[in-house]
């Protein structure tokens, strides 16, 4: 059975941290899905992850399809969320409800994200009037990079931190059922927690949140020379597939590999009749 919105909700209520991981493609997602993992967020950051773009920004809104689907045939018990592309909702009501749309009858997921405070909050309203789950996603909000300048930690100043909580006021005031906070101090983060009925699932915003939410390829260290403060690397798969993939590449250049037992045989007398050909 696939988890629900109103089932994170309870899990929240409860008390239990929500556990929140990136998927973008069908493999992982089957492996994600068998560990238990409540929410599998299909994040623009398919961008810098998948892609090879510098940013999300470029990010379409058929690429996120294109991969939120294959997360869902991957899946069968995650929760799945797709990540609302740059322009692909900033534009309007009409356009946010039509690309919102997409993700529910062409990849099948659940909910969509979208990144913005105050700024989104009547667009966001509109998706949830019309049944669309919606998470949104305030702090360092990487659509934006080219305004913030950077990757940044957000809410350092006392006046960062009240206009994050106007956003993320805003953003629950207008429906969403959960909210990332992406790069936020952990004071700010803690009090925007407190402050908020919905459950906040943090980003590099310290402990405080009700939940965590990493990027896979950070996790599993597919990417050996990035090391990020805010992630915690559980494995080096960067470092298993290049040791495995030169490995092969020896065998087969020493003539090791395939051996007799990863080759196919005929019948003796076949092979006595095929060598009078
Ligand atoms: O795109 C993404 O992966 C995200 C998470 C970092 C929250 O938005």
């Amino acid at each position: 059975m696939r988890t629900t919105v109103p089932q994170i909700l309870e899990m929240a209520r409860r008390g239990e941290r929500l556990v929140v991981i990136t998927a973008y493609d069908y493999p992982t997602a089957r492996i994600v899905d068998s560990c238990n993992v409540p929410i599998i967020l299909v994040g623009d950051s398919l961008g810098n992850n998948m892609l090879g773009y510098e940013s999300t920004i470029p990010v379409t809104m058929d690429e996120m399809i294109h991969h939120t689907a294959a997360v869902v045939r991957g899946t069968q018990h995650a929760l799945v969320i797709g990540d609302m592309p740059f322009m692909s909702y900033q534009a309007g009501e009409d356009d946010a409800i039509r690309n919102a749309g997409r993700f529910l009858k062409e990849a099948h997921c659940q909910a969509v994200k979208l990144e913005g405070g105050a700024a989104v909050a009547g667009i966001l309203r509109r998706l949830v009037q019309f049944g669309i789950p919606v998470m949104g996603h305030i702090g360092l909000t990487p659509q934006s990079l080219n305004a913030i300048g950077g990757y940044r930690v957000q809410g350092r100043t006392v006046d960062q931190a009240r206009r994050l909580l106007e956003d993320a006021l805003a953003i629950e005031e207008a429906g969403a059922f959960a909210i990332v906070l992406e790069y936020v101090a952990s004071p700010v983060a803690k009090l925007i927690t407190e402050r908020l009925t919905i459950p906040t699932i943090g980003i590099g915003a310290g402990p405080y949140c009700d939940g965590q939410v990493q990027v896979i390829h950070d996790v599993l260290g597919l990417f050996p020379d990035l090391h990020l403060k805010h992630a915690r690397r559980y494995a080096e798969v960067g470092e298993v597939i290049r040791n495995a993939i030169g490995s092969y590449r020896d065998d087969v250049l020493e003539g090791t590999f395939p051996g007799a037992n990863e080759s196919f045989s005929m019948k003796p007398e076949d092979e006595v009749e095929l060598a009078r050909l």
